[in-house]
């Protein structure tokens, strides 16, 4: 089987591995992630957000697609390679719309009654902003588009104050015209991502995010700092809280048939788990990165054959090893901020081995040989194991194997961490 993949980052780095493992793949990049390339039978480099250069670039015909991130699927790449004639596994530009219009994803719920929603408003104007903020008090404002997960600002972790919530909303309705207002939800996230045929959905093991960017959960949202899974459940759910989320997701690409924008690719639910059960945060129409990296390193079926069923309309049920995993984002100095670009980094592959981690490339170049920074995330380091305590620590080792001006978490996935979490929820069920 041919497939193309369209995207360069570390999650396409392993989804890339996991397509060329047992098939035969190509890719187009916007800027050459030098591990993808090396698993592509051809690549292309062209401006990956230009439905119309993708698809100009492109000169064999795949027998499957997989177009991967955000602005990717929602600038129509998908539908100009199916155009071409090629069948894809990701989402239309008009199911893709769950994730590029949060305005559409509430709107969508509130149509059809899905469980989970907050209380929220999309507002135009600055008075019914302040107005809106001010009933609901502890908030969550919004931009209705993409933001690359750092557009999201909540009270308690990034305003201190009233005002700097009513100027944040004003400053997005000066820029997009409208702003999503939302009562901020008390809990503990997670994610849930799903395969899914447009009618069915084949759910993959759990995921906990770190959007912060400073241990401790503290400092500016980032697109995410590492992951953890731990199987079947994370630490801090039940079993009702899964087959919740599990009935909202189904509920929403019943929803999406039902308007005529069917569902084909890979949905990303991110929940909130309140004293109320499973709240919506969002809806995302891809792999989440980091967390691509967490289940796909369990995937025990082969991706193409996962693909291809979804592009057929008859998902196969995937099966995924019962083990824990880590990943580590290494970011460049001064990330998320002033981040160091075109600084030299290098794996030590002999020595990553020995560790039994892996390296996944995310924004980097490679020049006369050598790997630089761009400065957004450098390499997402995996580590598995029957423990978490394992899976950490290996990551934790693999991260020592990369030289150059990158840092990362050190607290992600450690048992204190998730500790916390686990009491975090029990005080909130009482
Ligand atoms: N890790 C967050 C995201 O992929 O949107």
């Amino acid at each position: 089987m041919k497939i193309l993949l369209v995207g360069d980052g570390a999650r396409e780095h392993i989804i890339a591995e996991k397509l060329a493992a047992d098939a035969d793949l190509y890719a187009v990049m916007s800027r050459k992630n030098p591990a993808i390339a090396r698993l592509c039978k051809k690549y292309w480099i062209a401006n990956t957000t230009d439905a119309a250069a993708v698809a100009k670039a492109v000169d064999v015909v795949a027998d499957l697609v997989f177009a991967s991130p955000d602005a990717v699927l929602a600038a129509g790449v998908t539908d100009a390679l199916v155009e071409k004639g090629m069948a894809a596994a990701s989402p239309l530009k008009a199911a893709a719309r769950i994730e590029w219009d949060k305005g559409f994803m509430r709107s969508l719920m509130v149509r059809h009654r899905i469980a989970g929603l907050p209380r929220h408003r999309v507002v135009q104007e600055d008075n019914e902003a302040i107005a809106t903020i001010r009933e609901y008090g502890m908030v969550a404002v919004k931009p209705l588009g993409l933001t690359g997960g750092k557009g999201v600002k909540v009270s308690g972790d990034h305003f201190k104050n009233m005002e700097e919530k009513f100027a944040y909303a004003q400053e997005l309705i000066a820029k997009d015209g409208s702003v999503l207002i939302e009562e901020k939800l008390i809990g503990e996230e997670f994610t849930l991502q799903a395969f899914c045929d447009g009618n069915v959905l084949a759910f993959m093991p759990p995921v906990q995010d770190h959007k912060r960017a400073f241990v401790g959960d503290l400092g500016p949202n980032t697109g995410g700092m590492g992951s953890y899974s731990t199987g079947r459940l994370l630490p801090f759910m039940n079993d009702v809280d899964l087959e919740k989320a599990q009935a909202i997701m189904q509920h929403v690409i019943n929803a999406m048939k039902k308007e005529g924008a069917p569902f084909t690719g890979v949905l990303y639910g991110q929940f909130m788990i309140t004293a109320d059960g499973p709240k919506v945060i969002e809806f995302n129409s891809r792999f989440g990165d980091p967390e691509a990296m967490n289940v796909l390193a369990l995937l025990r079926t082969p991706l193409p054959e996962v693909f291809r069923s979804m592009a057929e309309g008859k998902l196969l049920k995937p099966e995924f090893a019962n083990q824990c995993t880590v990943v580590k984002y290494l970011v460049p100095e001064g990330y998320p901020g002033k981040s160091r670009a075109d600084a030299e980094v290098k794996v030590d592959e002999a020595a990553l081995a020995e560790t039994g981690a892996s390296a996944y490339y995310a924004s980097v170049y490679e020049k006369e040989g050598n790997v630089y920074t761009t400065g957004s995330r450098t390499f997402g380091i995996l580590g598995m194991g029957g423990t978490l305590a394992e899976a950490e620590g290996i990551a934790e080792k693999g991260c020592k194997c990369v030289s150059g001006p990158v840092w990362h978490r050190h607290d992600i996935g450690t048992p204190e961490l998730v500790q916390k979490r686990v009491e975090h929820m029990k005080e909130l069920r009482k």
